[in-house]
């Protein structure tokens, strides 16, 4: 398969480097990293250790059977603009947040499919990609049902030793992974800890509220998220990732911008009763960005 992966930050350049161990795989991204990708290849460390020689590039090539979408949820609109000159067979996103799908299909002439992506990165270095635990890419019809483009990229996936299943309840998998990011991201990125921190208050902390609130807000939207399940994955992505720096907070440590909007923020404003926890969330971080602009 020829992959596109747009967007090589930790989660873009890991995928990309452990797809084009089977496929033909292209990284766009920014510099000084594309430059290394070219000249010495994308080294995974890690979990597993080893080279990777995926293609790189600053621009979108003219099409693919598959462009990944792996930019944050802020850059969505401009990959959309870019992507709608090109000639891809499918579109796969796998950001985080809500409504990236439909911003990709309002521009794209092609099926465009929604993932989570429970694998964990972090960029150590331009062409250094750090493999930091094993996860699932979990994808399908972003509406729901069942999808033969989801089951055969999930088989491409498989085939690079990806770990890879295709749903058809994926609107209930965006919102269970909405449910776990409004829980672990802003909290660990406001309180500058791993999320490991958060299992202190299992079911009882300002993490767990926030779940609360984001699996109401889901059912109210008709999605069939109860508030058990919600508060068992964050506890589960808790455990599971204890040692990890959320993505949030590896986003205020290097002075970036963050995804609170397409995260806290897409919980407040699709509820239809007060969501107080993941609004101060969402307030809290919007301070420390304008803090960032002002230096
Ligand atoms: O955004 C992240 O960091 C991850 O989605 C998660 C699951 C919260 C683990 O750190």
């Amino acid at each position: 398969m020829d992959i596109v992966v747009v967007g090589a930050g930790s989660l873009g350049s890991l995928l990309g480097g452990l797809l084009a161990r089977e496929h033909d795989v292209t990284l766009v991204g920014r510099e000084p990293h594309v430059g290394t990708v070219t000249r010495e290849g994308l080294a995974v460390r890690g979990v597993e250790q080893f080279q990777a020689h995926p293609a790189a590039r600053t621009d979108l090539p003219s099409g693919g059977d598959l462009a990944l979408v792996a930019v944050k949820a802020y850059d969505t609109a401009d990959v959309a603009a870019d992507l709608a000159d090109c000639a891809f067979d499918a579109c796969l996103s796998v950001q985080n947040g809500l409504g990236n799908e439909t911003t990709l299909a309002e521009a794209v002439d092609c099926p465009v499919l929604a993932g989570t992506c429970t694998y964990g990165a972090r960029l150590l270095d331009p062409g250094v990609v750090e493999f930091t635990g094993r996860g699932t890419v979990t994808l399908g019809d972003p509406d729901g049902g069942r999808s033969a483009v989801a089951d055969d990229v999930a088989e491409a996936f498989r085939a690079a030793g990806v770990e890879s299943v295709a749903v058809a309840d994926m609107p209930t998998r965006l919102w269970e992974k909405l449910a776990v990011n409004a829980a672990v991201n802003a909290t660990t990125a406001l309180a500058r800890v791993e999320n490991g921190a958060l299992a202190a208050t299992p079911g009882d902390g300002l993490a767990a509220a926030a779940a609360r609130e984001t699996a109401r807000v889901a059912r109210e939207v008709g999605v069939d998220l109860p508030t058990d399940r919600a508060l068992s994955l964050t506890e589960q992505v808790v455990r599971e990732t204890a040692a990890n720096r959320s993505s949030m907070l590896q986003d205020v440590e290097d002075g970036r911008r963050t995804e609170i909007d397409a995260i806290n923020g897409a919980v407040v404003d699709r509820a239809s009763e007060p969501v107080p926890v993941n609004e101060t969330l969402a307030r809290l971080l919007r301070t420390w960005e304008r803090g960032r602009d002002r230096r």
